[in-house]
């Protein structure tokens, strides 16, 4: 059970209750970018070359810093039909509706037979060009500098975006380029007292080291008295989380594009030793055109063997991390199994009337029940994801994450397609995209404590490197 010490943050309070009801009811087998640059002037149509998306997540210093600032072409995506029919969606019509066989959205076929999009196959020249110029360069850290790179004025604070246990996510536009950006604003004082100072830092640190198709990127940081920034990309399509809800489960395949996404993320952020530690649907955005970026690196760490600290969200913890024992990355394995369990199912398997403690007993005792209407090959993955015994959990076996990758549920994956994000996204989100659209996002009532206060500044030497 978890002793004091750690942090475990609060998941959103629209649970699937009813459908993890039904699931007693059930006869239940039981078992077994194109980003730019913030104080970039606006673009000419000479900058509008394609961004490129390194296939493999990586990419080196020199492309990178060649690459940085430049626009995205501005083709528009070819939407699909469900994007379509949503963008005239009421907000009485919350379903979204996830097509499963037809045309360019998540199908089995969709996933195999991937048609190329020629916006992403114009980023990949690109990027293949400035590689090439890059002349073979031994791969390096992408550290960005990214410490006290801009201030408050050179940004207009928007809505909020999302609130958390520190602060809160803001939508900005860059006073120079116009561009829209996400602002993460921490409140130093919430932060030492919540004993979260290493983990703030470790956030920025991880985050400044990380460049991945699927990764959000950090632009930049800086600090006044009272709080603490973070310049990410705004992600335009909302949370994996809404629209999870809205479907109360996703298909097979839909299901299977989203987590091959992730397994792709984790993989690249393991390669780097670093530990996640907070997947979930909250933290998994959709960009504009469907494709996911994680965000949210408050738990992330570089850990390249063992560690102790207790910390995610209970739902998603494996028993090692429940039982404070040493652990290691293959815990955010374990989170991927409840990961696809809940998009499967639309609950997580040890979900129990919201409350953490027999969450926790749940997650010892191990019991996983897989509603009947689960495909064989999800629930062989899912008991072998989400096990306790880590000489048998995939993805901390010999194989590594290739035995997840070539498991029969993701046989139809493509996946050097998929890093390229050469695979159609199963949804579209019905934004207008640039124009700073938020409307996928929920409304929070809005910080009433002004930001940029000239006051002193107790806390600001636990944070240099923001
Ligand atoms: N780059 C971003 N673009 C758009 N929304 C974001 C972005 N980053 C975070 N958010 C929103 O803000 C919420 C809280 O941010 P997060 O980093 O997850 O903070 P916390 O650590 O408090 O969970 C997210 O769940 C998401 O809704
Ligand atoms: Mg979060």
């Amino acid at each position: 059970m978890p002793s004091l010490g750690g942090l475990l943050k609060k998941r959103r309070t629209k649970d699937s209750h009813t459908l993890s009801k039904e699931l007693e009811s059930a006869s239940s087998a039981e078992q077994q970018q194109h980003q730019q640059h913030p104080t970039d002037t606006q673009p000419s149509s000479t900058e509008a070359a394609a961004q490129p998306q390194p296939a493999s997540g990586e990419q080196n210093q020199a492309s990178a810093d060649a690459n940085r600032p430049i626009e995205e072409s501005g083709v528009s995506m070819q939407q699909s039909a469900v994007a379509q029919s949503h963008s005239s969606a009421t907000p009485q019509q919350p379903q979204p509706q996830l097509q499963q066989q037809s045309g360019n959205v998540a199908s089995i076929n969709n996933i195999i037979n991937a048609q190329p999009q020629p916006q992403l196959q114009q980023q990949q020249n690109a990027g293949n060009a400035v590689q090439a110029t890059a002349g073979g360069q031994a791969r390096t850290e992408t550290t960005r500098s990214t410490k006290g790179k801009y201030s408050l004025e050179d940004f207009s604070l928007q809505r909020t975006l999302g609130t958390g246990s520190f602060g809160r996510v803001h939508l900005v536009q860059s006073r120079h380029n116009h561009r829209f950006y996400a602002i993460k604003v921490l409140k130093k004082a919430q932060v030492v007292k919540m004993k979260q100072i290493e983990h703030t830092n470790d956030e920025r640190r991880m985050l400044n080291r990380v460049r991945h198709p699927f990764l959000i990127t950090l632009w930049g940081t800086f600090q006044d008295a009272r709080n603490l920034y973070m310049v990410m990309d705004f992600v335009e399509g909302g949370e994996l989380f809404s629209l999870l809800r809205k479907s109360q489960r996703f298909p097979n395949p839909v299901a299977k594009f989203y987590a091959a996404e992730v397994t792709l993320a984790l993989e690249y952020l393991h390669g780097h030793q670093i530990i996640y530690r907070d997947l979930k649907p909250e933290n998994l955005l959709l960009d504009r055109h469907g494709h996911l970026k994680i965000t949210d690196f408050g738990f992330a760490k570089e850990v390249p063997d063992i560690t102790w600290t207790l910390c995610g969200t209970p739902d998603y913890l494996a028993p090692e991390v429940v039982s404070s024992k040493g652990y290691n990355k293959s815990v955010d394995w374990w989170s991927l199994g409840i990961l696809i369990f809940e998009m499967l199912c639309g609950f997580t398997p040890f979900w129990d009337s919201g409350s953490p403690v027999k969450i926790y007993e749940n997650i010892l005792r191990g019991r996983l029940k897989f509603p009947p209407y689960l495909h064989p090959d999800a629930v062989d993955l899912l008991s072998q994801l989400i096990t306790a015994d880590l000489t048998k959990r995939l993805g901390n076996l010999h194989g590594g994450s290739e035995d997840i990758k070539n498991h029969p549920w993701f046989a139809e994956v493509t996946w050097d397609r998929l890093a390229r994000k050469d695979i159609d996204a199963p949804y579209v989100p019905p934004i207008r995209g640039g124009q700073g659209d938020a409307s996928q996002y929920d409304r929070y009532p809005e910080e009433t404590e002004a930001y940029g206060v000239q006051c002193e500044d107790a806390y600001g030497h636990l944070f240099p490197e923001f």
